[in-house]
């Protein structure tokens, strides 16, 4: 559904597309540059629009489970190194995946204390500098994962559509564990381990190596650079990203919780659903968003969260977001009926149910889905569990 969603976004960027001759890009800056601190004076560069230029969409990890209730509600362990947890019988389906891959997935967290295991360059897409009219890029190619790179670029026609003509920048995307030693040592050798230890993740603990995370910045349709934190649509935008899946991920008056200094230019990938539930719940980092989901399950209360934009409920012209009380709550389902309650008046039930399975001990782990879902993700946190996201209504 997102994704057709993405496609018509995208057939609707207007054929002059196909007609732009000439690109601008933003400045040559060192990869994750704090804006405000060292920006330096664009360069632009001449390039041909890519004649295949608009991304394709992708499948995605979504699935569809079965409908059929009978068939696959099956809260019997069909292997030997399933999870051994005793389930009772019900309306649901249940799934199993590999408790090791509790370390992989769109929604890993990444700091100082959680390294993240997987970092390859296969994961990503490469778009060239220049290769877009609605996103630039400085020197550097844009890597991110195709979703997150599909869902930015929809995220730029917005962007240039609310400022008049200005566009992002991409500073930085995916970075393997040797850019990210480069990077820290050209910001100690430059500015001190103390400033490079506030703003550089050590190697194996940023964001960048999953493809999920991006730095962005903007440029004016004259050609003037202005850092995203410092642009007048800046506070619409740190709403709005969510729209598209990314959040502010290093606020002001957040280093206690992440060990990087406040960074107005850096956002992570997870999802419009979870990025909607984030900052619907009022959470500034996701640490505190990993921490509190785990308070949802599929028997003690799943999180529901509509789907309808952020967007929809700021007051024109302010980034003043006033979500109806019915945005977000607890959904309980029943598993002997196969239907649901709320903890809240929820007349129209349609939207995203959240929710949190520890990983097993064992090999694999068994994941409970109610009945009545068009599709579903499941994803590791790379903090001891599972966060499984289902569409319903
Ligand atoms: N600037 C962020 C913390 C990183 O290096 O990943
Ligand atoms: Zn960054």
């Amino acid at each position: 559904m997102k994704n057709d969603n993405i496609n018509k976004k995208l057939r609707a960027v207007p054929l002059l597309l196909a007609l732009l001759l000439v690109f601008s890009a933003c400045s040559a800056v060192p990869a994750d540059n704090p804006d405000p601190v060292i920006d330096v004076p664009y360069v632009t560069v001449t390039a041909t629009p890519d004649a295949a230029g608009e991304p394709e969409p992708t499948s995605g990890a979504t699935v569809s489970p079965s409908t059929d209730p009978q068939a696959t509600a099956s809260p019997e362990p069909t292997e030997d190194q399933d999870d051994p947890t005793p389930t009772p019988a019900g309306r649901y389906t249940t799934v199993t995946v590999n408790s090791q891959t509790e370390s992989e997935g769109q929604l890993v967290l990444v700091n100082y204390n959680h390294y993240y295991e997987h970092v390859s360059s296969a994961d990503v897409i490469v778009r060239p500098a220049g290769a877009e009219y609605f996103l630039l890029t400085d020197r550097y190619d844009i890597r991110l994962t195709e979703e997150v790179y599909n869902q930015l670029f929809t995220l730029s026609i917005a962007f240039s559509t609310y400022t008049g003509g200005d566009k992002l920048c991409v500073t930085s995307g995916y970075r393997s564990l040797e850019d990210q030693q480069r990077i820290y040592d050209e910001y100690a050798e430059e500015y001190g381990t103390e400033y490079a230890n506030l703003y550089v993740a050590r190697p194996g603990t940023s964001e960048h190596h999953t493809g999920l995370a991006v730095d962005l910045s903007t440029m004016t349709a004259d050609g003037t650079r202005i850092a995203l934190g410092s642009h007048r649509a800046g506070e619409w935008f740190n709403i709005v990203c969510t729209d598209y899946g990314f959040v502010l991920r290093y606020p002001e008056g957040t280093y206690s919780t992440t060990h990087v200094a406040a960074e107005p230019w850096h956002f992570r990938y997870i999802g419009t659903a979870n990025a909607h539930a984030m900052t619907a719940m009022g959470l500034l980092t996701y640490e505190a968003y990993i921490a509190s989901i785990q308070d949802y399950s599929f028997d003690g209360g799943m999180l529901f969260v509509k789907n309808t934009p952020f967007s929809t409920y700021l007051t024109p012209g302010t980034a003043e977001l006033n979500l109806p009380s019915d945005y977000i709550g607890t959904a309980h389902y029943d598993q002997e009926t196969g239907t649901f309650t709320f903890d809240f008046d929820n007349p129209n039930p349609r939207g995203s149910l959240i929710w949190y399975v520890p990983a097993s001990d064992a090999a694999n782990t068994n994941i409970r889905l109610p009945l009545g879902i068009s599709s579903y993700t499941v994803s590791g946190t790379n903090d001891g569990g599972f966060i499984v996201t289902a569409e319903i209504g």
